[in-house]
């Protein structure tokens, strides 16, 4: 069936592969990406795509209510793919009012136009939003998130996230606008800005610099490959029920410094160093304030009720993910280039 889908935040790490995998697989689909190219945002993401007559790409601001709605009156979209974010933890600590505008207003900004515009047409549309593990706050060592674990958001990030699954909820209930939710745990993968850990220390390495660690590195993720994350959110909107909440995580849960102790025995192999050069790389540095401990998702909902579950084992990921930055020197060194390095020297070197 035809349908036109507005996908927020395409030129992003995670909906950059969600928009190659619909723009691929689903010809009679129109794919409008919208998105404002903040640091995070790299039309180079999708270069290979950008050709296709399925595909258009808008550059604006999701904060920006007038756009917004100019957006909505002048397109009829059959659905919302919601992933614009400011989305590193990090960023949200030094500068929390992007995050609040951005995640909360912005989102909130889609949901009026959606509701305003869609009118009673909304039973054949959808808004599906792009959320994260972290709303459900830290675990010990011991449980994991269902979709009934209580909000817990302890990062300026994950409040605003929070804050933004809230208002999607309030409008599913309030103005009976169709909503899906899924809260995914971390996603590593190709195209993934050095900020985030793997690349940042899959670039240090390369660059013989020091691979800061957190604290002691005992903290505890739950790592999923990219594309697998964008199988789940394509079959959940093809197949998820509307209102409900879906968790979506790899069963992968890894210390970080065993992580990065993996990822500096597979750069040995690639860069051909002798074995344990990388690992003299490893640097404790101070800890991240409100540094959450550990997350698990159990993904029992999405695998019974769909048949989803991860298909990419972590060891093939990461090999997969190093060799994509190995062979993609020009992408790294331009993002690399300007903003990253203020960003850098003020996370790092300055602190
Ligand atoms: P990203 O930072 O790589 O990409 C975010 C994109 O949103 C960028 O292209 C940026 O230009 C765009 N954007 C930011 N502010 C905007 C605005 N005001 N208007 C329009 N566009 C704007 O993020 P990501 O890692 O790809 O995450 C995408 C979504 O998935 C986010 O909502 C994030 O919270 C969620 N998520 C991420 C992970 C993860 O591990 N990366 C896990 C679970 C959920
Ligand atoms: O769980 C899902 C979330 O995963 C997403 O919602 C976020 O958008 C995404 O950024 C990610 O958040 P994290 O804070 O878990 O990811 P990050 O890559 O920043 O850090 C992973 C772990 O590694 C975390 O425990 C902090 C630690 N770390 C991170 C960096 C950048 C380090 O030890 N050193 C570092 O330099």
């Amino acid at each position: 069936m035809k349908k036109t889908i507005l996908v927020t935040g395409g030129a992003g790490f995670i909906g950059s592969h969600l928009v190659r995998r619909f723009v691929k697989k689903y010809p009679v689909y129109r794919i409008i990406n919208l998105d404002k190219l903040t640091y995070a945002g790299n039309l180079e993401n999708l270069r290979d795509v950008e050709q296709n007559r399925n595909y258009t790409f808008i550059k604006g601001d999701i904060n920006d209510t007038a756009f917004i709605d100019e957006l909505f009156a002048s397109h009829m979209f059959d659905a919302v793919i919601h992933l614009a974010a400011e989305s590193h933890v990090d960023r949200s600590i030094s500068g929390p009012m992007e995050f609040v505008n951005t995640n909360i207003t912005g989102t909130v900004n889609l949901l009026n136009s959606a509701r305003i515009r869609w009118k009673e047409e909304t039973g054949s549309k959808l808004f599906y939003h792009i959320s994260t593990d972290e709303v459900y706050g830290s675990l010990g060592e011991e449980g994991l998130f269902t979709e009934e674990t209580a909000y817990d958001p302890r990062s300026p990030y994950s409040a605003s996230k929070a804050g933004s699954d809230h208002m999607v909820r309030a409008w599913y209930h309030t103005y009976g606008l169709p909503v899906i939710i899924s809260n995914c745990s971390n996603n590593y993968g190709p195209n993934q800005f050095p900020e985030k850990l793997i690349p940042l220390a899959i670039n240090n390495i390369k660059n013989n610099r020091a691979v800061p660690v957190y604290g002691r590195g005992e903290n505890i993720r739950d790592w999923l490959y990219v594309e697998d994350h964008a199988a789940a959110i394509d079959l959940l909107f093809h197949r998820g029920q509307s209102g409900r909440t879906y968790n979506v995580g790899g069963n992968n849960e890894w210390r970080n410094i065993d992580l990065i102790r993996t990822l500096c025995v597979i750069m040995d192999k690639k860069l051909d160093r002798p074995p344990g050069t990388s690992e003299k790389l490893i640097t404790f540095v101070k800890d991240r304030a409100g540094h959450d401990l550990r997350y698990a998702i159990d993904n029992s909902r999405i695998s019974r009720e769909l048949g989803w579950k991860p298909s990419v084992s972590f060891q093939e990921g990461l090999e997969k993910t190093v060799d994509w930055y190995l062979d993609n020197e020009k992408w790294l060194k331009a993002v690399i280039s300007g903003e990253y390095k203020s960003y850098y020297d003020k996370q790092y070197l300055e602190r």
